[in-house]
């Protein structure tokens, strides 16, 4: 709910308190982001606290206002040239050069639902509400409209601001923010979600000691720096204390700026990179930004991940995947690269059938010269040699199997050798006179020409319409050689975003086409994972790295910002072909079980023993689907600095997986589960999910261990128990030999519990 009086603003969602005022200058001035907070406006003068605090050698706003001191006022959006000091929202350019702006409040509006931007943008319901509200300059014709929008069951506010230029002369965008945050003291961490390619969203937390810049310059989100950042008090963890999450709406290049004032405030700042972009406005023109999400929890970072789960399900994923549970796929790539052909890949279909595979995915290779990764990208048209009854004849001999079928795409690039760069050079993103550098022998397609979208939006459109069920899109290299041949670019600055709003266009087109192919985002492997990706595809490929060990910790940085059914996990072979690290075929389900599955492998190598554990994943899958995708993911505790415990929650039921990094030899104690959000007013039965371990795999013990008759682990215990004290775990291998209850957990090693409540 949003209410206003006598100059305070009060955002208010079921479990936050979100309020500023304009100010005795008009500013609008930031109160306070908080907990649930019921206060009256004596009480918002005392959070705010007098205004009696001067500066030695700061500038003020004018004689008559010695303490108010424009580099220690908390602010809702910021520019510069008038005392403040520190990062601005907002830098633009008039008078050849002048920043100075002083942005004052003019009006506001308060409404139901959303005002909806160009896509991407969040979709709202019938508790939304939103709050514009219009500064401008003091001097020129420069407006900013700032946009509030309030989610009150996710405790999510989304932000935008709009630059709106009524001066006879152009305005040049140089800095625009879509949100602005001042803390009111600086005690805060910073914890960002950083890597690279193969090891994606990895979690970094570090005091905030100064100004911190998180930033992509690759023309995409990046796998280097996520758009994605929590905010926290120093004793937050998982599941207790205050944390603040923030993201943009977006799939550019991004700029998060955090900063500590030497007035001791802290200034959060989500925005387009301003790297090598500018963005004129001519006289009434205007730039809306794309949506930041904010949300804050007293739950720790449990909770403001649960917040982001439930937005980004509700309002960014859409269409009639939204709430449909996924298939579990088997994709052809690790499992044949580029060595494909229609006999190959239906032997691998027949085997997925088998084994209860819902979806065969046919992965790079099929289309026009691409028997390796020099050349083909851009004909976008089946290799015949490869697939003599073309698309539609392998997609009906797969359907025929009962399985859905889908296909690979990278539709931004082009290869030099191929039949669309002979007829288009002039659609590559290069300067005239320089030689492009390459990536992965690729160049990029200048995705803000109108002829490139009509080209990929017809020749995609042949291929999406033989029956096709699931489409990954791809997109292989980072952007180079910043130049686009478009003559409606102002400015060279303009292609970055422009970039970005072709791929929206194109793929807004494509989704209205084709509203029931399941699509799927990826950029080898996680290097544009989103909520802009996300609000045109329902799913995303997380990593190229399906290792074990790796993939706890990517999956667990994606976890934090990002809902289950839009982590794409596979369980793929071993050694694993990143890290060539070995694992066991069941330890590798673990982690894949928490989020969408999908199979990489070659089936065809599986013997029996390992088909049969195949078999018996996917029915644990399918008959636990809905809570892997669409339950709510924890942390929970762990007293083992070797062992991990996730834990999701169904309707109906929890599921836990330990993860255990290195076996410990002789620790001479039992693992424990505790489960602290447990019904002290219910019992639960715990069950193990019994496990496939490969006799191989235990050398020369294998023989001894197959000869045990394992006995499975169940039991029932009272809620406070479980939510208190735990439960001690079968004992794992400790170099003393097993019995029929020992647990083998061997190094990185997974097992999966199933808690069901029992009223
Ligand atoms: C990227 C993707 C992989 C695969 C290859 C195909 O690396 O991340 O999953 O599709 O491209 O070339």
């Amino acid at each position: 709910m949003i209410r206003t009086e006598n100059g305070i603003f009060l955002l208010e969602t079921e479990n936050t308190s979100y309020i500023f005022r304009i100010d005795e200058k008009g500013h609008a001035e930031h109160i306070s982001y908080t907990g649930r907070i019921f206060p009256s406006s004596e009480d918002i003068a005392a959070i705010a606290g007098p205004r009696d605090i001067k500066i030695g050698d700061g500038t003020y706003a004018d004689e008559e206002n010695p303490a108010y001191l424009p580099s220690n006022i908390l602010y809702e959006y910021s520019a510069p040239g008038k005392g403040d000091t520190r990062e601005s929202a907002l830098i633009a350019e008039y008078g050849n050069g002048l920043i100075t702006l002083d942005l004052v409040y003019r009006s506001h509006r308060i409404y139901k639902g959303k005002d909806l931007t160009d896509s991407p943008y969040a979709l709202s319901s019938d508790h939304t509400e939103t709050l514009e509200l219009k500064l401008s300059d003091t001097i020129e014709p420069i407006e900013v409209t700032l946009f509030y929008t309030v989610y009150p069951e996710e405790d999510v506010i989304l932000r935008s601001a709009e630059v709106r230029n009524s001066m006879d002369e152009p305005l040049v965008i140089r800095t625009v923010s879509s949100m602005q945050l001042d803390t009111d003291d600086d005690l805060w961490d910073l914890i960002s979600f950083d890597g690279a390619w193969a090891r994606e969203r990895h979690e970094n937390r570090r005091r905030i000691i100064g100004t911190e810049h998180i930033a992509s310059r690759i023309g995409f989100t990046s796998s280097e720096h996520s758009s994605l950042f929590f905010v926290a008090r120093p004793d937050a963890d998982d599941s207790s204390g205050t944390v603040m999450g923030f993201n943009m709406i977006y799939s550019g290049n991004h700029l998060e700026r955090i900063e500590k004032s030497p007035f001791s405030k802290c200034r959060i700042l989500s925005s387009i990179n301003p790297a090598g972009s500018a963005w004129v406005l001519e006289d009434g023109e205007s730039f809306r930004t794309p949506e930041a999400i904010m949300t804050l929890s007293d739950e720790g970072l449990d909770g403001v991940s649960w917040n982001f789960h439930r937005f980004l399900s509700r309002y960014i994923s859409r269409g009639c995947w939204q709430e449909k549970e996924r298939p579990i796929l088997l994709n052809s790539w690790e499992a044949a690269y580029f060595d494909i052909t229609e006999d190959k890949l239906l032997r691998f279909a027949e085997k997925a059938a088998e084994a209860g595979i819902e979806l065969f995915v046919m992965d790079d290779g099929w289309f026009g010269r691409r028997t390796d990764d020099t050349r083909g990208l851009g004909d976008w048209f089946e290799n015949r040699d490869r697939l003599p009854d073309g698309i539609e004849g392998l997609s009906a001999k797969i359907h025929a199997l009962g399985l859905k079928f889908g296909l690979w795409v990278e539709p931004e690039m082009i290869s030099i050798d191929s039949a669309l760069y002979e007829n288009h050079p002039e659609w590559v993103i290069r300067i005239p006179g320089r030689t492009p550098s390459p990536g992965r022998h690729q160049y990029i397609l200048d995705m803000s020409r109108e002829d490139v979208i009509d080209y990929l939006f017809d020749s995609l459109s042949k291929v999406f319409s033989k029956n096709v069920d699931y489409v990954k899109w791809d997109a292989n290299r980072n952007m180079s050689d910043y130049y686009s041949s478009n003559p409606e670019l102002r400015h060279q600055g303009e292609l970055f975003h422009r970039y970005i709003q072709g791929l929206y266009r194109l793929m807004s087109k494509l989704k209205a086409a084709f509203p029931e192919i399941l699509f799927e985002f990826c950029a080898s492997g996680g290097n544009r994972f989103d909520p802009g990706m996300l609000s045109f595809m329902n799913q995303g490929w997380t990593s190229d790295n399906t290792d074990i060990r790796s993939r706890i910790d990517i999956q667990q940085g994606t976890l934090r910002g990002f809902p289950p059914s839009a982590i794409c996990c596979h369980v793929s072979a071993s050694p694993n072909h990143q890290s060539l690290r070995k694992s066991g075929l069941d330890d590798r389900f673990g982690p894949a079980a928490f989020g969408v599955l999908g199979y990489e492998l070659n089936i065809l190598k599986m013997n029996e023993n390992e088909m049969d554990a195949i078999k018996n994943q996917i029915s644990f899958y399918k008959a636990h689907r809905r809570t892997f995708q669409f339950g709510r993911f924890r942390h929970l505790p762990s007293f083992d600095k070797d062992c991990i415990f996730w834990s999701i929650e169904g309707d109906d039921e929890i599921i836990v997986m330990e993860y255990q990094d290195r076996n410990g030899v002789n620790i001479g104690r039992h693992h424990r589960l505790i489960i602290p959000f447990a019904d002290e007013n219910k019992s639960y039965r715990i069950e193990r999910r019994e496990k496939y371990i490969s006799p191989e795999d235990l050398g020369e013990l294998g023989e001894s261990y197959s000869k045990v008759q394992h006995k499975p682990f169940s039991i029932t215990v009272s809620g406070s128990v479980l939510k208190k004290a735990g439960i001690a775990l079968p004992n794992t291998f400790m170099g003393r030999g097993f019995d029929e209850n020992t647990r083998l957990m061997l190094d990185n090693s997974s097992d999966l519990f199933v808690i069901t409540p029992i009223d």
